[in-house]
């Protein structure tokens, strides 16, 4: 059912220190900071080859990074995100199977501008999961590009 890790998401304390970490000694392309007001997070994404890497810190009073770097104040992995091509039933499969779909299970639009929801990390050893809903040409290209 899952394609594609979509990308790895790292809460950091400092996302100016963290985007020069891996533009300046990794190497690697990374984008500007960019607020995304509506997720309560301020973004950097690192480009690699076969995935990305999404730098994030609370932006905004209510946001659902802040009381993880509370927790973990020099920062973490936060969630892994796959790639689905049919999210309504991953979370239709999900439900069925007793794992717990966070908010109220119905699907949202995530930081890239398509469909995702979260699932429990007492589900999945502890790891917050986000399913993300990819079209399927893009799947398909993938597989081209990396047969
Ligand atoms: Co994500």
């Amino acid at each position: 059912m899952i394609g594609r890790l979509n990308h790895v998401a790292i809460a950091v304390p400092d996302l100016d220190k963290a985007a020069s970490r891996y533009r300046d000694l990794m190497g690697a392309k990374v984008s500007s900071v960019m607020e995304l007001k509506e997720h309560g997070v301020s973004v950097v994404f690192v480009e690699l080859e076969n995935t990305k890497i999404e730098l994030l810190h609370p932006l905004g009073g209510n946001s659902p990074v802040a009381g993880f770097l509370a927790k973990n104040p020099k920062g973490g992995t936060h969630h892994l995100c796959f790639e689905v091509s049919d999210l309504r039933s991953a979370v239709a499969k999900m439900i069925q199977s007793g794992a717990r779909v966070l908010g109220d299970g119905k699907t949202k639009i995530g930081a890239h501008g398509l469909p995702v929801v979260f699932l429990h990390p007492k589900d999945f050893d502890g790891v917050l999961i986000e399913l993300e809903e990819v079209a399927k040409t893009d799947l398909d290209e993938g597989s081209q590009v990396d047969p």
